[in-house]
């Protein structure tokens, strides 16, 4: 049996030896009395009885060993600053958060609601709330003032942590008067919004309860705060996400399993060790930042690099010139950045030094054939597909090179994680399906150590949503569709939340995509089903082409309709071709890159689109718009 096979299922078989074992990774101030507690499925409670803290697990413990090697690299492309802190220095920094967070009240278990761009001072403000044992809850800077308003009062936070302004592409977006907004909107009104003032947007103190937070820093600056040890159990944060209904869903976390998950993860499929660089480019607002910017290379004693920018400002080179300047080893970003890089001029790679990079990871969205067959030449570096959720919290496929580097697949993120009982079940009988079929891909209980343990205070709701779907099972539905082949490795086909049914034949909008992402002129393409009276609904591409020009003249891009139509049946049968290919030159899709596909749908059916906070660019729907109305495409 392979290496992975057996370490598998070892996991499975006894998670209570396995995860007792992992759970030394860390510290614990009062060992556990038992490593899970099963009382009340499908809840489970890891290491209870034990008492930890994650800062201290990200942070103090490291200074005996590492207190002058470098915790957080803050590079900005967007106000040109960069800041190193060694470990003692981030030590001081989250002391000097936490007393000023303490001196307006917070204490054990209150909310912390973090509204912040990617600077510094959110790395503290986290890690600032995890050493008090405040729950914190960062809303994406990105969120406008109604979003904010509805998690304010699900959170019903004890202090909110602003600044004044988020930068992006060279754009200034000021933060106070959304959450002005924001508070005028909410029921619940936290008593006071500490202001980090980068100096970006006017002064704006004026708002009785705004609190700037430097004169303060300066009152505190020899402070020490002890870490609060909480019980494994205890909420560690509440992150956010998005479900069917508009309500916000809180995720909600653990302290003691998210920090034995992490720490175990970063050697079983991230390979990162105490003195490594990590690179992780994402946001604080997204599960990804919280796991592997902030926790989990903290946890491991690495130096992580927080970045504040676009992978394409100043120039496509910027990214590639950080792996040289900062000899980054690890690297992990979205496939999104990826294809933008791919259309970047290729001398900005081949120019930089990138042998200290040992390891690229993708995740957050589906890696395309072509993206993932470019980069990987490119490179000349293994790139590690992972799939996961904000749920989870940590890789559920992945290849996992720290236990055997199984060849990848094109295609597919690789093979279930340690810990994850993973199967594909059929949707209506919840019977497991055989290798090749499609089914809905779904975890047995319990979860593994570090997934979300229950909605932020509507245990109800964790039950309703994602325990319920499959009939006359305990499994939780990850709402996205795959197969798993004979080997063990599950392709993703999309959420279930977006099949489209053609004349009977059921379609993943993301098979035609992929489709169509083959043809050698297609750069981007995003597929939608739409209603349609005889079929039910057909669906619909927009594709962003590589070379536009080519296709100017109505012959030439009637060619092209015929050529991508073509593609579809080849890869998928007629039934799966589109009923229409508009051209446009961007897709709707959030800050973190995923495709905005129902908000596609709804243009093309007609309807309102409905609120689009996380949209990175509103004017890539109007495009939609004009090509639906032919005035372009
Ligand atoms: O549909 C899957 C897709 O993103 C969803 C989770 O998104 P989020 O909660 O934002 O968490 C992202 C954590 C990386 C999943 O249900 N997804 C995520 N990773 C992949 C993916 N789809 C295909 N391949 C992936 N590697």
């Amino acid at each position: 049996m392979s290496r992975y096979r057996d370490f598998h299922r070892r996991s499975i078989d006894d998670p209570e030896t396995f995860w007792g074992t992992e759970a030394q990774r860390i510290h614990w101030e009062t060992p556990f009395d038992s490593v899970l507690d099963r009382s009340n499925p499908p809840f489970a409670r890891w290491f209870t009885g034990g008492r930890t803290n994650l800062c201290h697990n990200a942070v103090d413990r490291h200074l005996v060993a590492r207190a002058q090697q470098n915790a957080l690299v803050y590079v900005s492309t967007e106000t040109g600053i960069e800041r190193r802190y060694t470990y003692a220095e981030l030590h001081a920094e989250i002391n000097r958060m936490a007393a000023v967070m303490r001196s307006l009240g917070v204490k054990r278990g209150d909310r912390v609601l973090l509204y912040l761009p990617m600077i510094p001072e959110a790395v503290f403000a986290m890690l600032a709330c995890a050493r008090l044992g405040a729950i914190h809850s960062v809303v994406f800077g990105g969120f406008a003032a109604p979003n904010l308003a509805a998690r304010i009062d699900d959170a019903k936070p004890a202090l909110i942590v602003t600044a004044d302004a988020g930068a992006r592409g060279g754009k200034v977006i000021d933060y106070t008067p959304l959450v002005d907004e924001a508070l005028a909107r909410a029921q619940h009104k936290p008593p006071h919004v500490l202001l980090i003032d980068r100096q970006l947007a006017p002064e704006r103190l004026n708002a009785s309860y705004l609190v700037a937070y430097e004169p303060l820093r300066e009152q505190f600056f020899d402070a020490h705060v002890p870490c609060e040890w909480l019980e494994s159990s205890e909420p560690s944060y509440v992150l956010y996400t998005s479900g069917t209904t508009g309500r916000p869903k809180g995720v909600q976390r653990d302290v003691g399993g998210y920090a034995v998950a992490l720490a175990a993860s970063m050697e079983y499929i991230f390979e990162g060790r105490a003195g490594d660089t990590m690179f992780t480019a994402s946001d604080i607002g997204w599960v990804v930042g919280h796991s592997y910017i902030i926790y989990a290379p903290l946890i491991a004693g690495l130096t992580t690099v927080m970045y504040e920018g676009t992978p394409i400002r100043p120039d496509g080179g910027i990214w590639w010139r950080l792996v040289e300047q900062y000899r980054i080893n690890l690297m992990f970003t979205a496939p999104t950045a990826l294809r933008v890089l791919k259309k970047q001029d290729p001398k900005f790679m081949k120019r930089a030094d990138l042998s200290s990079l040992r390891t690229l990871f993708l995740a957050g969205e589906p890696l395309d054939e072509p993206t993932a067959s470019w980069i990987t030449d490119a490179l000349g570096k293994p790139v590690v597909d992972n799939y996961w959720q904000t749920e989870t919290g940590w890789p559920i496929l992945a290849i996992q090179r720290g236990v055997e580097a199984l060849p990848p697949k094109l295609g597919s993120p690789g093979v279930p994680a340690y810990g994850y009982n993973l199967s594909v079940r059929n949707e209506f009988t919840g019977e497991p399906c055989t290798p090749g079929e499609k089914g809905v891909i779904t975890l047995g209980y319990p979860l593994p150590p570090g997934c979300m343990t229950t909605v932020w205070g509507d245990d109800q709701r964790f039950v309703d949503t994602y325990w319920s779907s499959v009939p006359g099972q305990q499994l939780y539905s990850t709402f996205d569709w795959g197969v798993q082949d004979d080997d063990g490795y599950v392709t993703i086909l999309g959420r279930t939340d977006d099949v489209i049914n053609v004349a009977g034949h059921r379609l993943g909008t993301r098979e035609i995509e992929e489709a169509l992402a083959g043809h050698a002129a297609v750069a981007e393409v995003a597929v939608v089903g739409v209603a349609d009276k005889l079929k039910g609904q057909v669906a619909l591409a927009f594709v962003v082409l590589r070379e536009p020009d080519r296709y100017a003249d109505p012959a030439s891009r009637t060619a092209l309709e015929t050529g991508l139509a073509l593609t579809v049946d080849r890869h998928l049968g007629a039934i799966a071709r589109p009923a229409r290919v508009h051209v446009v030159t961007m897709l709707p899709k959030t800050r973190s890159g995923k495709l905005l596909r129902r908000a596609i749908a709804a243009l093309a059916e007609g309807r309102d689109p409905g609120d689009l906070p996380t949209i990175e660019d509103p004017a890539a729907l109007a495009q939609i718009r004009a090509a639906l109305d032919g005035v372009v495409g």
